[in-house]
């Protein structure tokens, strides 16, 4: 099951498929049980997923709690790479968040964080959405500072955009971005991809299964709870949520990946993203054990490449 490679210049040897804990939080998720995350977690890591993905603002600390949880259940701090983030505020316990990354946000940041997760140090410290009203060159230098404590060891940028990537790196290393990307959202191929495929940039692209639709596991009819980002997502609506849902059945029609590779829709969607140009790992959500086992077998196989041109003529549908 075993598939890793080494990020960047950073020497981290990570395995290829990242577990993101948004879900974990509960928050935008309509909540979560708090032991099924766990345990979600840990399976995670006894099937060799060595980075977890985490962020303040999902479930404004709870996730990076939990995260910490695991952390001491598991005990071998030093074989996982901890990634957490920066630069989003809140108040009023989520009514508002907005975007900050000045320097004196992310000093007081990262202690908060290393806090929640009960850490000594942060692997990777990415600012989470580029915050305008702050020159990017002073939260780097800020990250840098951070770096030389000790209390980060790498860089890392979220949802950024090749010109505002280059402006970091006037100031210092980028070590990995987290674009998002997945067979229906692929925007990332158009600028971001191949730049990071230029520069070097190794990428952990984020949403792999489209937020569950690519599990094959909706019918184009549910609805979603209070809570639930879902609810308001026009990719979970009429007319797209049933066109979306029709295009998940024609994969598995076409290509029928349980009876050819004897994989899940889920692991196929998954696996398909870890074949495309400039993706280094894949972060994925699961909010319990079964999900997140399910999951790590995405890795160590491959889809060849009748299927994966099959797949572009299929994908050319998408609306
Ligand atoms: N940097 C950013 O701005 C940003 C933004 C978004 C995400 N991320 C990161 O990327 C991670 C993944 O993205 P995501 O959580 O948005 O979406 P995702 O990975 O596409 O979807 C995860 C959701 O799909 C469902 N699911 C997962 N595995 C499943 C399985 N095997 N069978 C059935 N359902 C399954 C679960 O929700 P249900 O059970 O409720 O259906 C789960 O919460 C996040 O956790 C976070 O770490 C980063």
């Amino acid at each position: 099951m075993g598939e890793y490679v080494t990020l960047g210049d950073t020497a981290l040897k990570v395995s290829r498929l990242v577990f993101g804990t948004w879900v974990t939080g509960g928050w935008a998720w309509g909540g979560s049980d708090e032991k099924e995350a766990l345990e979600a977690i840990i399976a995670a890591f006894e099937r060799g997923i060595n980075v977890i993905d985490t962020a303040p603002v999902y479930g404004f600390g709870r996730s990076e709690e939990i995260v910490g949880k695991a952390l001491k259940t598991y005990g071998r701090r030093e074989e996982i790479v901890v990634a957490t983030k920066c630069g989003l505020q809140w108040s009023d316990g989520g009514k508002r968040i907005w975007r900050d990354s000045k320097p004196k946000s992310l000093y007081e940041e990262v202690d908060k964080s290393l806090n929640r997760l009960k850490v000594d140090w942060i692997d990777i410290y990415q600012i989470h959405w580029p915050d305008e009203e702050t020159p990017f060159e002073d939260s780097m230098e800020a990250l840098m500072k951070i770096r030389d404590t000790g209390k980060i060891r790498f860089i890392g940028l979220s949802n950024f955009e090749p010109s505002q990537i280059e402006r970091c790196l006037r100031v210092g290393p980028v070590h990995s971005l987290q674009p998002p990307y997945n067979m229906f959202e692929r925007e990332a191929e158009e600028k971001i991809l191949p730049y990071c495929i230029e520069k070097g940039i190794p990428t952990l692209v984020y949403g792999g299964l489209c937020r569950g639709l690519l599990t094959g596991k909706f019918k184009g009819t549910e609805t979603f709870p209070k809570g639930d980002l879902r609810r308001h997502d026009p990719k979970f609506k009429a007319p797209l949520f049933q066109e979306l849902v029709r295009i998940v059945e024609e994969i598995r029609s076409r290509i029928k990946p349980e009876k050819k590779y004897g994989k899940t829709m889920a692991q196929f969607a998954l696996r398909w993203t870890l074949q495309r140009p400039g993706v280094t790992t894949v972060i994925v959500g699961a909010r319990n054990p079964a999900q997140a086992i399910e999951n790590c077998g995405a890795l160590g196989w491959t889809i060849d490449s009748d299927d994966m041109a099959t797949m572009e003529e299929i994908l050319l549908k998408c609306p």
